[in-house]
């Protein structure tokens, strides 16, 4: 299953760095070529040679040990990497990664690397809890690294909570889903447009929106951990996209309109999260405006529906979700928007309840399609919301390929 993808395997000085092993051995077996690097305190827990014997390659755990003098290793081993997976990664190698920290080749390589990182980190439970360690993961969320959760059960420490290290079969399926071989959406191609657009005046001012991208890179997120083949169209955002996914970037809806349109008759799941203009100025001035008068009228013209525009030539087969920012009478405005759009189903979220829409980390969503609501979510952090969102998708897409009308939940 991964076959020809290199992937380093970086190993940190904790209890489960024995799993490691296991770990190492199952990505070798499944085809993956796996360089080791470990730090030393991992190389007390288990030796660089049990990872050698695994991997059939030396075992990297010091910066200055230049094996080969044509290249710089951790320069080369990141440049050559498909995926760095740490698996156990402690608190300390997570804060080091956040704060971008390089003390030795398993920090300098991480941040040498623009390869997309797999993180499964294991610790006692209050570690794991503790707000740096949360702050430091959200950091990296945020990035586009990927977790693979700590499961829940008897700790080294005694405790019975959640901390222990993914078992390596789970770590190995996060990594095949990653590469997309894997899960319900596999072989699906799903398109995502995230983001506020921009509508310029002039070069220095412009509308736009507090659309920060993190429910429309949740939701590629979620598409792609289900081994979805996913592209992003993202206007402006303040979150970074997720890795392991083809990111274009946009500035106005007219440009939105373009780049989704042209990407959208392969798509088989479109989902258009971004908060697009439906104004844009008239006239755009190519040099600074000047003051002149007390007053200043600016003529405004409707963009073009984005979604609309796909609606009215969506394929067979194809699914087609909207998303409604609302801050009345949610539902009507949701379903108007479903039949005049021609969606499967809209996300609608009340924009102006707390916790829901613009800019935060959670969000109030419910789902409608043609027959009305299909599921009310509870707050969730956007990236829970928008695994919830793209479970219902697969539902609908498998069982409208079914025939059987899209009943999901
Ligand atoms: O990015 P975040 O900070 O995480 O915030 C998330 C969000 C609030 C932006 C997101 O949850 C959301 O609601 N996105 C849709 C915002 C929006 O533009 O809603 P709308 O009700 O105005 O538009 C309805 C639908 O039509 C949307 O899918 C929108 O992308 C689409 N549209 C609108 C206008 C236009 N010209 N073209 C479009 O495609």
């Amino acid at each position: 299953m991964l076959k020809g993808k290199s992937i380093i395997l970086g190993i940190t000085g904790g209890i489960a760095a024995y799993k490691g092993a296991a770990l190492c051995s199952k990505l070798v077996q499944a085809g993956a070529d796996v360089r080791v690097i470990m730090t030393e305190s991992a190389a007390k827990f288990i030796t660089p040679l049990t990872l050698q014997t695994l991997s059939r390659h030396p075992v990297y755990i010091d910066t200055f040990e230049e094996r080969d003098p044509s290249v710089v290793a951790h320069i080369n081993l990141a440049d050559h990497a498909d995926l760095i997976l740490v698996a156990p990664a402690t608190a300390n190698a997570i804060g080091k990664m956040a704060n971008g920290l390089a003390d030795d080749m398993l920090s300098t390589t991480l941040l040498a690397a623009t390869s997309p990182i797999i993180v499964a980190p294991a610790m006692n439970v209050h570690m794991y809890e503790h707000p740096a360690v949360v702050r430091n993961m959200e950091t990296l969320a945020q990035r586009g690294v990927m977790f693979v959760e700590p499961g829940t059960g008897q700790l080294a420490c005694g405790y019975v909570a959640k901390g222990r290290l993914a078992e390596p079969e789970d770590i190995v399926k996060a990594v095949e889903m990653f590469f997309g071989r894997v899960g319900k959406l596999a072989g699906k191609k799903v398109l995502v447009t995230a983001g506020g657009t921009v509508e310029r005046f002039d070069p220095v001012r412009y509308l736009t929106n507090d659309s920060s991208g993190k429910m429309g890179f949740a939701v590629a997120e979620a598409a792609r951990t289900m081994g979805a083949d996913v592209t992003i169209v993202a206007g402006r955002t303040t979150a970074e996209p997720p890795a392991g996914m083809t990111v274009v970037r946009v500035e106005s809806a007219q440009q939105m309109l373009e780049a989704v349109v042209s990407r959208s008759d392969d798509a088989d799941i479109i989902v258009k999260a971004a908060a697009v203009a439906d104004y844009r100025p008239v006239r755009k001035l190519d040099q600074k405006m000047k003051k002149t008068g007390e007053s200043l009228t600016v003529e405004l013209e409707r963009t073009t529906d984005i979604l609309q525009t796909l609606g009215s030539r969506k394929r067979q087969g194809q699914l087609l979700i909207g998303f409604a920012a609302e801050t009345e009478d949610v539902e009507r405005y949701a379903m108007d928007k479903l039949t005049r759009k021609n969606c499967d189903f809209v996300v609608a979220n009340d924009v102006s309840a707390e916790g829901a829409g613009f800019n935060g980390d959670t969000n109030i969503v419910q789902l409608y399609g043609p027959e009305g609501l299909i599921a009310s979510l509870p707050m969730l952090t956007k990236r829970e919301a928008a695994g919830r969102i793209m479970e219902i998708a697969a539902a609908k897409l498998t069982a409208a390929a079914a025939g059987d009308g899209g009943q999901a939940e």
